[in-house]
C-alpha cells in the first residue's frame, strides 16, 4: 500500500491546501494530512479545531484521514509506514525553505522521499497568513477558504472583538 503524507499547519486550511490533498489523493492508496501541533506558536485554531477544519472540507475523499503530529515529521512518517511526503509549492520563493527541509529529513529518514507538487495557478497567491490578514479586517474570503473555514473565522474574529 503507497502511504504518503501531506504535512502543514493548516492555521486554517486553504483552498489551495485542499487543492494539493485532493490531487495527492489519487496518487497514493492512503493519504494522512499531518496537521502540527505546535504549543509554543499561539495559532487562530488548536491542533483539534484545525483538524475538525480539514474533516469537514475532505468528507467525500475516503483514504484521506487527519491526524495531529508532534514533534519530527521523520517520526510521524515513521509512525504512519509512509514513504512520501506531499509539499505544495506556490512559487520559486517557497522552495529553498522546502529544499533544505527535504534534505534534512532525507537526512534523518533516507527510506523517504519529499514530492512537491505546483499549486494549481489560481491559488498561487494565497496562504493562510492572508486569510487571517483579510478576515479579520472584515474582507471577503469566500474565494480563498471552503464555507465552513469561513464561518469558522467569522465567528473566531467575532469572539475576538466581543472580548475587547
Ligand atoms: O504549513 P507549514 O507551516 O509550512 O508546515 C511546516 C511543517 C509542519 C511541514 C514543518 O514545520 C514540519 O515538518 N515541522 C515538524 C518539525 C520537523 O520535522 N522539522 C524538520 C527538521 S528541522
Amino acid at each position: 500500500m503507497r502511504i504518503a503524507i501531506c504535512p502543514g499547519s493548516f492555521d486554517p486550511v486553504t483552498l489551495g491546501h485542499l487543492d494539493i490533498i485532493k490531487r495527492s489523493s489519487r496518487l497514493f492508496d492512503k493519504i494522512y494530512v499531518a496537521v502540527l501541533s505546535n504549543s509554543a506558536k499561539q495559532g487562530l485554531f488548536t491542533c483539534e479545531e484545525r483538524k475538525a477544519l480539514l474533516e469537514k472540507c475532505l468528507v467525500g475523499l475516503p483514504n484521506v484521514e487527519v491526524i495531529c503530529f508532534s514533534g519530527l515529521l521523520v517520526d510521524c512518517v515513521r509512525e504512519y509506514g509512509a514513504s512520501a511526503v506531499i509539499k505544495g509549492l506556490r512559487a520559486v520563493s517557497d522552495f529553498e525553505y522546502e529544499f533544505q527541509m527535504s534534505l534534512i529529513n532525507k537526512e534523518l529518514n533516507p527510506e523517504m522521499e519529499t514530492l512537491f507538487i505546483n499549486t494549481n495557478s489560481k491559488y498561487m497567491y494565497l496562504s493562510s497568513s492572508v486569510v487571517k490578514e483579510v478576515g479579520s479586517h472584515g474582507g471577503d474570503i469566500s474565494d480563498f477558504v471552503h464555507p465552513a473555514v469561513e464561518e469558522e473565522i467569522r465567528n473566531r474574529i467575532r469572539e475576538k472583538g466581543a472580548r475587547k
